[in-house]
């Protein structure tokens, strides 16, 4: 029995990422209402779900743990200094032992390639909690936090609109072509949404990673389609949502100063958003940890800003993730 994996959202059909997200949805009402759902109660008793963090977390390790507890199971903490992996012992190794004790393996690693490894050789699904190149269970989480933010979707008609209510909204993400923004392109694409993309010249999203995109709709009935340019205004004109990230990811560190350098200019600011013709009522987004030099403070704390909501439904995003990969076995109902 081979297990199925959740490592991108190219995983994905249009169909599961919806399902995906719309039961994150019914399960935050129910759980915030009062009740866990019957379906969630001890589904995962007395399973252990290893969690493999080579860098740190906040929201991945808390959304993660707290939805193991809610669910029943066991959640262990293996940091990077906890165990042999990468210093003393192969990725290959690792894999066979964790996987043959646990039920699932959650892991924050940095090249895409040891999530990938480590999904190879296990024996139990694994969850990317963030690689160099995506991050799936930001993604489900930002569209279930769309989906409440736009009730009613976007404001023009679009034929074959997806059941998620968000096809033919637009998002600008105005900042670093990184892993964030690469899953929340891919689920764009495959939901019908418009994604425009401003970097500074040189933090473009790479070629092969361009592929991999707009690829992952290939077959996809309404797509939506992925704009690219070096200038925020062009990105922002008609979004209904701006979205950034930090300019320097985990890992980058010693770029920083080069970093800080070519992103002047591409602060999130209101005056930004006017010069750049957002729509009237757009709202803004961060994955976070956020730092001030990406998005002023009048957006980041202002009534715009989903970034509060969005970063508790990450936690609706890890309840229905591991019901779908753990619980149900990689099959997404
Ligand atoms: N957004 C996110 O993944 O945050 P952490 O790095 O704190 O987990
Ligand atoms: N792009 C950031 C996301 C952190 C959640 C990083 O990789 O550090």
């Amino acid at each position: 029995f081979a297990p199925r994996h959740f490592l991108s959202i190219a995983d994905l059909t249009p169909a599961e990422l919806t399902t995906l997200v719309r039961n994150a949805s019914s399960h935050k009402q129910a759980i915030k209402s009062g009740s866990v759902p019957k379906s969630l109660v001890g589904s995962l008793s007395g399973k252990t779900v290893a969690m493999m963090f080579n860098k740190r977390s906040t929201r991945t390790r808390v959304s993660t743990e707290a939805a193991v507890s809610t669910m029943g199971g066991h959640p262990m903490f293996l940091g990077k200094d906890d165990i042999q992996l990468g210093v003393n012992e192969s990725l290959y190794d690792t894999s066979l032992v964790i996987s043959s004790m646990t039920s699932c393996m959650v892991a924050r690693v940095g090249p895409h390639s040891d999530v990938a490894d480590l999904a190879k050789h296990s024996a139990v699904p694994v969850i990317n909690a963030l690689s160099n190149d995506y991050h799936p269970l930001q993604t489900i989480a930002d569209y279930l936090t769309i989906h409440e933010a736009f009730p009613s979707g976007a404001s023009s008609s679009v034929s074959g609109a997806s059941a998620l209510g968000v096809a033919g909204l637009k998002i600008a993400w105005v900042g670093d072509s990184n892993n964030v923004l690469f899953d929340l392109a891919i689920a764009s694409l495959k939901l019908g949404v418009h994604i425009s993309v401003a970097s500074p010249k040189g933090y473009e999203i790479p070629a092969s990673m361009r592929d991999i995109i707009t690829n992952s709709a290939a077959g996809v009935q309404s797509p939506g389609k992925l704009t690219e340019t070096n200038v925020p205004e062009e990105a922002i004109k008609d979004a209904d949502i701006l979205v950034t990230d930090t300019w320097v990811s985990m890992g980058q560190e010693e770029e920083s100063a080069k970093r800080l350098k070519a992103f002047a200019g591409y602060q999130i600011t209101n005056d930004l958003a006017k010069r750049g013709g957002a729509k009237e009522g757009w709202k803004f987004m961060h994955c976070l940890p956020r730092h001030p030099e990406e998005v002023a403070d009048e957006v980041f704390y202002s009534p715009r800003s989903l970034v509060f909501p969005e970063a508790e439904n990450r936690l609706y995003s890890a309840i229905a993730s591991l019901e779908a990969f753990v619980v149900n076995k990689g099959k997404i109902v």
